[in-house]
């Protein structure tokens, strides 16, 4: 095992800069020379010095060079056989992995709340996928994870599977037993994919719930950028076993990526590994602390409660992650749309996510501190009481999450096959062409080669009217709607 405390990209671009060098290769800006004053407030002398391009001799070129060794202490702080660092997120990582599967067979087995990256993928890759049903939570109208049942049975309906993909934990910090999914798919002879975007810390500390790739999975995607502190856009791939091929990864990778990778968001990969497996563990348990703490106070405001380990009675939850902080709002008789704009609006106090129910808010791993906790208490209770200053309202009716339907073609068959485009109002009853997306979660809510219901046309109105938006769509204004001709 390597020594974690080394940062061996992070120190190579540090010595190249050190060493003056004469820039008359790209980026343009040429360490900051040429860099337009606004942007050197923006990024700071240092970020605009070590903005440095790729294949450079003894930053990532010869064998081994700095950028191959930060991959391999990765993979070490991870447990992975292999680890790839990805500069366009976890999004990257979920097409490449499709790619991936793609070299392996034409047909997947799918969670159906996969993020929209998961669709994209399968588009790209030509995938046919067969859809398993997460469990929803009717109260709180949030879809958590997948049973081993479910997988089982959607496997049933998919015996040419190539693999099975899952997605845990939630966005709501829901986990899913996926030793048991992996046993799933293992006894199959497939590969089990979690998309682990949302749990790059969970390797750290033994009391969060177990990391997917200690359960077993085999092919992990990871937004290292979300909870573990590299810059945003960088995350990691890691491979578990050899139940996938580490150069069809590598080729998939290759594809999905810039030839122009930013140095900064790889050296903050280097630099958070290095935080993680040194401080990880003792980070966490401060944040933790400080969190089952804030959890109280949060629920001794009227109307609040939050998400915590009562959501281990789901059926298909196994774990669940307390950096998340889910509030649920349904007591105030306000949304969390509502809720959150408060916060923002009353205390400059930002959350992560809101729906109909609740109001998340996110913490790092080593962002727990208790002035931190203290402003995250202050804005929600400044928003609570302002509600209830104010008449009551009348909470908006939503319309419900739309049913999910059986695809009538294949993803891909319907992105890129004959189209046309109509009025959003006329949509209903067509094959979408398109993919929309309610942001946030993300979670597609139609796919293309669905077809489009009342229902679901509805409640794309309703998430917009409430303060959501639409990934997907080529009219991002959703006037209209690219349908199969
Ligand atoms: C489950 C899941 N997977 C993948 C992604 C994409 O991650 P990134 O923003 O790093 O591309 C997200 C983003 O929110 C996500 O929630």
């Amino acid at each position: 095992m390597r020594d974690q405390d080394q940062t061996p990209y992070v120190d190579a671009l540090l010595e190249f800069t050190q060493s003056d060098p004469g820039r008359f290769n790209v980026p343009g800006h040429q360490g900051g020379t040429g860099a337009d004053e606004s942007l050197q407030l923006l990024v700071g002398q240092t970020g605009l010095l070590d903005d440095i391009p790729a294949l450079i001799e003894g930053i990532d070129v010869g064998e081994p060079n700095p950028f191959q060794e930060a991959q391999v202490l990765a993979a070490e702080a991870w447990g992975a056989k292999r680890t790839w660092f990805l500069m366009n997120g976890a999004s990257q990582g979920n097409q490449a992995m499709c790619m991936t599967v793609a070299h392996m067979g034409g047909e997947i087995v799918v969670q159906r709340n996969v993020h929209s990256s998961v669709i994209d993928g399968m588009i790209m890759a030509g995938l046919k996928p067969t859809f398993a049903a997460p469990e929803i939570d009717p109260d709180l109208g949030v879809a958590h994870c997948l049973t081993p049942d479910a997988l089982n049975d959607a496997l049933d309906r998919c015996p040419d599977a190539a693999a099975a993909m899952i997605v845990s934990p939630t966005y709501f910090g829901a986990s899913a037993n996926v030793a048991a999914l992996a046993e799933v798919a293992h006894a199959r002879g497939i590969p089990l994919v979690a998309d682990e975007a949302w749990g790059a810390h969970l390797h750290f500390h033994p009391s969060l719930p177990q990391a997917a790739l200690d359960a077993g999975a085999d092919l992990v995607i990871s937004s290292t950028h979300k909870i573990v502190g590299s810059l945003t856009q960088s995350a990691m791939i890691h491979l578990g076993s050899d139940r996938f091929d580490g150069a069809i990864v590598d080729r998939c990778i290759s594809m999905t990526e810039s030839t122009s990778p930013n140095s900064l968001l790889c050296g903050s990969l280097d630099a958070a590994r290095r935080q993680a497996a040194i401080y990880g563990e003792a980070m966490l348990t401060e944040t933790i602390r400080v969190l089952a703490h804030t959890r109280e106070k949060i629920k001794a405001i009227p109307g609040l409660d939050v998400l915590d380990e009562r959501l281990l009675d789901r059926e298909s939850v196994s774990g669940w992650d307390p950096l998340r902080l889910t509030i649920d709002v349904r007591g105030t008789g306000a949304s969390g749309y509502r809720v959150a704009a408060l916060a923002r609006d009353l205390a400059n106090v930002n959350l992560e996510l809101a729906s109909d129910t609740v109001a998340v808010a996110v913490f790092g791993m080593g962002t727990g501190t208790p002035a931190r906790a203290r402003r995250l208490i202050d804005g929600i209770a400044a928003a609570v009481e302002h509600l209830e200053a104010e008449p009551p309202a009348t909470k908006p009716e939503f319309a419900p999450p739309p049913p999910w339907g059986e695809p009538a073609m294949t993803p891909r068959e319907a992105f890129l096959g004959q189209q046309e485009v109509v009025s959003f109002s006329e949509a209903e009853g067509r094959i979408s062409a398109e993919p929309l997306a309610t942001y946030p979660p993300g979670i597609p809510n139609v796919l293309p080669g669905e077809i489009l219901t009342r229902e679901t046309l509805d409640f794309i109105t309703d998430s917009i009217d409430h303060g959501g938006y639409v990934r997907g769509a080529a009219d991002r204004e959703l006037t209209t709607l690219r349908v199969v001709a």
